[in-house]
């Protein structure tokens, strides 16, 4: 009891100890000795999670000891990711590419070339705009441009209830990631893991920035080759602590896709369907401000209609317009709430014209047009 009270009390160290003692003494049984090892290795006492382990009873708890508690590694937080992809594989989004090429490619490019004009590569990048609009892709697509390796931080993996354990394991991922460098290591959803502190009453929360800071200042010293790039959907909510120089001080505004990504996005979606007469020009004018992951949804529910055909003639038709007049029937386009609320950020906490992309996308007459009449 004492054990797990210190867990909720937030002393997992303490009720470690606790609970070697109480194995020691036979009294864990095998659910509670397995959830105490694990405890143990989340936070790095190895040797506590073995002492439990092997006086224990139960069989796994003995199985697990003789394959020994595997090691907590900074490498098991950042994945690698194995196909390389370019521009070239980004349709569209012209502006967003230029953009990243002066700010990331040309710098990594020339370092002493943007030197000698007082300019430094280091540094973060944020990506921003509605989800499903392709920031993770163009972000991966930036490091096979740079052909730099790019790891991605596993934030659902690093977070966990327990005091301190996510500290160390963010901790840890970036010393791995330092360790891989030259690379690009990305924080997806960074809001995720950065959420202002100013908007929580946890002491806990709020630690986990100060690592995210101390880590990023760190790249910055000692960590020449290191890129950090992030995105999210949700950047004004991110504590602004890390958006000061050398942090993520420069942010590169993702918009729903422009005609061109969304022709590549459907010409790549229907790669593999037999289709007839399909006419991706019209169902690109018909598409406007639908994300890459509306984009999907719009085919997947044409496609649906095509099956119901199928198995209701016993035939097998080919995918037509028809199908995708069908499939237009209240499909909503998923950016447009997102611009609505940016629309009010942009224009009330612009600071340091940090939102300025955003709200030039937003005045487009275009854009301006499609939010008034979804805001009806
Ligand atoms: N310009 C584009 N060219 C080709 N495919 C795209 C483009 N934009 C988006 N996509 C596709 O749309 C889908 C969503 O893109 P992605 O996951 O990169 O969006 P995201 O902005 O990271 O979304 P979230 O905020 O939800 O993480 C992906 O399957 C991606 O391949
Ligand atoms: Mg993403």
């Amino acid at each position: 009891m004492l054990a797990g009270l210190l867990v909720t009390e937030d002393r997992p160290v303490e009720a470690v100890a606790e609970y070697v003692a109480l194995s020691e003494a036979q009294m864990l049984d095998e659910t509670e000795a397995n959830y105490a090892a694990s405890l143990a290795l989340s936070l790095d006492l190895a040797e506590s999670a073995r002492r439990i382990l092997s006086t224990a009873t139960g069989g796994t708890a003995a199985e697990a000891v003789r394959e020994g508690p595997a090691e907590v590694r900074g490498t098991d937080f950042i994945d690698d990711s194995t196909d390389t992809i370019g521009f070239a594989d980004v349709g569209g989004l012209k502006k967003v590419k230029k953009v990243i090429k002066r700010l990331i490619i040309d710098p990594l490019a020339r370092p002493e070339l943007f030197a000698k004009y007082g300019k430094s590569a280091g540094g973060g990048v944020l990506l921003y705009g509605p989800p499903g609009c392709g920031k993770t892709l163009i972000a991966r697509a930036t490091a096979g441009e740079v052909g730099l390796p790019f790891y991605n931080l596993r934030i659902e993996d690093i977070v966990d209830p327990y005091y301190g354990v996510s500290e160390q394991r963010l901790a840890r991922a970036f010393e791995a990631a330092r360790e891989l460098r030259p690379c690009i290591l990305f924080i997806d959803e960074l809001d995720a893991l950065g959420y202002a502190r100013s908007n929580q009453n946890s002491e806990r929360a709020r630690s986990l920035v100060e690592v995210l800071l101390q880590q990023l200042d760190s790249v910055d010293s000692d960590n020449e080759g290191m890129l950090v790039l992030a995105a999210s959907n949700e950047p004004w909510d991110i504590d602004g602590a890390l958006m000061r120089p050398g942090r993520f001080d420069r942010t590169i505004f993702v918009p729903p896709p422009d005609d061109d990504a969304r022709a590549a996005i459907l010409n790549a979606g229907l790669a593999k369907t037999p289709t007839q007469g399909v006419n991706i020009k019209n169902l690109v004018g018909r598409s406007a401000m639908l994300s890459g992951a509306d984009l999907r949804e719009l085919i997947d529910r044409a496609l649906d209609e095509v099956l119901d055909e199928a198995l209701s003639s016993g035939l097998e038709p080919p995918l037509t317009q028809k199908h995708f007049d069908l499939a237009f029937e209240d499909m909503r386009a998923t950016s447009l709430p997102w611009l609505q609320r940016a629309r009010n950020h942009a224009e009330f906490g612009n600071v340091g014209g940090r939102w300025d992309d955003l709200e030039a996308y937003l005045k487009t007459r275009a854009v301006a047009k499609e939010l008034n009449r979804g805001g009806r």
